[in-house]
């Protein structure tokens, strides 16, 4: 055997058991008790979580957007990555106009293969039919591995929108070929009518970047992107939920038997818009942004009720002098805020706290974004799946701070949040790539995923 990791506590989505794992060639090849093999390497995890690596499944590395780009590279935001425990990043390329769907991919590909630190998979934004060739390309794309796409409800002025047309022949086009269309939900003639609202009354602070999208704004559009899915029969999958009423409508279709998935993430759970009437308020300003109690008491719940699908990050950094361009106007400062190094050992605090079941963690950051996004290798402790393990301390204290971490940003939302629990080392493919606290990997040890349609 190549790695022997022994005496851990295995968790996967249904049950912990103590057991030792056994790795060859990158995949488990046996769990059980006491395992009789002779390895390379033998790790000792008595005492330690044993728990597959996180997928996350929303991330947006080098990313160009809001008059830059996000300030993690694809090496830095895959080295940190793997620092937190998360062995698969899903990037999410914006198509410009005219560009195909095999040549944006193959263009991040060609930086991701030297550079990641960590496995990678593409869901691609769709911004333009061209013409209607992204529907049939969408076909070979989906041959090479990119079964899901993205449409932005919002981003008008950017041209980064869809329309409602665009977005149901994406949506018949996917179910066709058994992939998943991801949504970003807001409804922007709103966003934009406050705006210009509040810029007009000189209300220019982090505050109005809040009121300018509130829930009511966010829930018109989920719900329209679920009326359009359970009306075309058709899967999806929306990204960052933030809002109580938008979740309700998710929560009501699945009830109904339609194939509606969500996503939150970590930010929406720890913070509440009040964060925005901060002095650096600018720092947290994301879209959607984060919203009241009401509604971060409601995305807890339904998290616990198995409601929510994933919890993903939707890292997308900027340094602080790219967030202090909007000192004096909300509308300036690029939206995003970091968190890939932090989704893992965030939930895992929520378990070591009682709030969630470690195995609900695992289902959420890894087993169920392997499933619904087709990827086959990955997501599980188990026999034949790819040996994607984190050894996770339960008793290690850690406070996060912009000095611990292993990105390229200079500030995080995070900074001085306390956590109880920590991960100690993660395995990519059997491969050591993070031990307590430094980075051993080398970048290019990533390779790309070529997941599974649904039929
Ligand atoms: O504010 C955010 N979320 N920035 C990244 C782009 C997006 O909307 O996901
Ligand atoms: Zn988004
Ligand atoms: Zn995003």
């Amino acid at each position: 055997m190549d790695l022997l990791i022994k005496g851990g506590t295995i968790v996967t989505a249904k049950e912990s058991f103590a057991a030792d794992v056994a790795v060859k060639d990158g995949k488990i090849v046996a769990i059980g008790k006491d395992l009789p093999f002779e390895a390379e390497k033998v790790v000792d995890a008595s005492g330690r979580l044993v728990l597959p690596g996180a997928l996350d499944v929303h991330t947006h590395m080098a990313m160009p957007f809001g008059g830059t780009v996000s300030a993690d590279s694809y090496l830095s935001g895959t080295r940190a990555a793997a620092c937190g425990g998360v062995t698969t990043i899903f990037d999410y390329p914006v198509q410009h106009k005219g560009q195909t769907i095999l040549g944006l991919c193959g263009e991040k590909n060609d930086v991701l293969e030297k550079e990641a630190c960590v496995d990678y998979a593409f869901h691609c934004c769709i911004t333009d039919l061209n013409g209607g060739a992204i529907l049939d390309e969408m076909e070979e794309a989906v041959k090479k591995g990119i079964t899901s796409f993205k449409c932005f409800l919002v981003y008008k002025k950017e041209n980064m929108m869809v329309d409602d047309a665009t977005l149901t022949r994406l949506l018949l086009r996917a179910k066709e070929l058994g992939a998943m269309i991801n949504v970003h939900a807001e409804n922007p003639d709103l966003i934009d009518l406050y705006t210009e609202k509040f810029l007009k009354e000189g209300k220019t602070s982090a505050w109005y970047h809040y009121l300018s999208r509130p829930e009511f704004v966010e829930a018109e559009a989920d719900k329209r992107a679920v009326h359009w899915a359970s009306h075309l029969e058709t899967p999806i999958y929306i990204v960052h939920m933030a809002d109580k009423e938008g979740l309700e409508a998710c929560i009501k279709a699945k009830e109904e038997g339609h194939k509606v998935y969500v996503e939150t993430c970590p930010q929406y759970l720890e913070f509440t818009c009040d964060v925005y009437k901060r002095e650096d308020g600018r720092n947290f300003i994301c879209s959607p942004p984060m919203k009241g109690k009401e509604s971060q008491d409601a995305l807890w719940k339904a998290l616990k009720a198995g409601y929510i699908d994933t919890v993903a990050t939707d890292h997308c950094p900027f340094q602080s002098y790219e967030k202090d361009w909007g000192k004096d106007d909300f509308t300036k400062v690029p939206n995003g805020c970091a968190g890939v190094e932090n989704l893992y050992p965030y939930m895992l605090d929520a378990a070591n706290s009682g709030k969630l079941s470690f195995e609900r963690v695992v289902e959420l950051c890894s087993t169920n974004p392997a499933k619904i996004f087709g990827c086959e290798n990955k997501g599980s402790i188990a026999i034949g799946k790819d040996a994607d393990i984190v050894i996770y301390d339960k008793d290690k204290d850690f406070t996060i701070s912009v000095s611990n971490m292993h990105s390229d940003y200079d500030h995080t939302i995070w900074e001085g949040k306390e956590l109880h629990g920590y991960p100690v080392q993660t395995y990519l493919r059997g491969k050591l790539v993070y031990d307590n606290g430094e980075y051993v990997g080398n970048p290019g040890d990533g390779k790309y995923i070529k997941r599974k349609a649904a039929k």
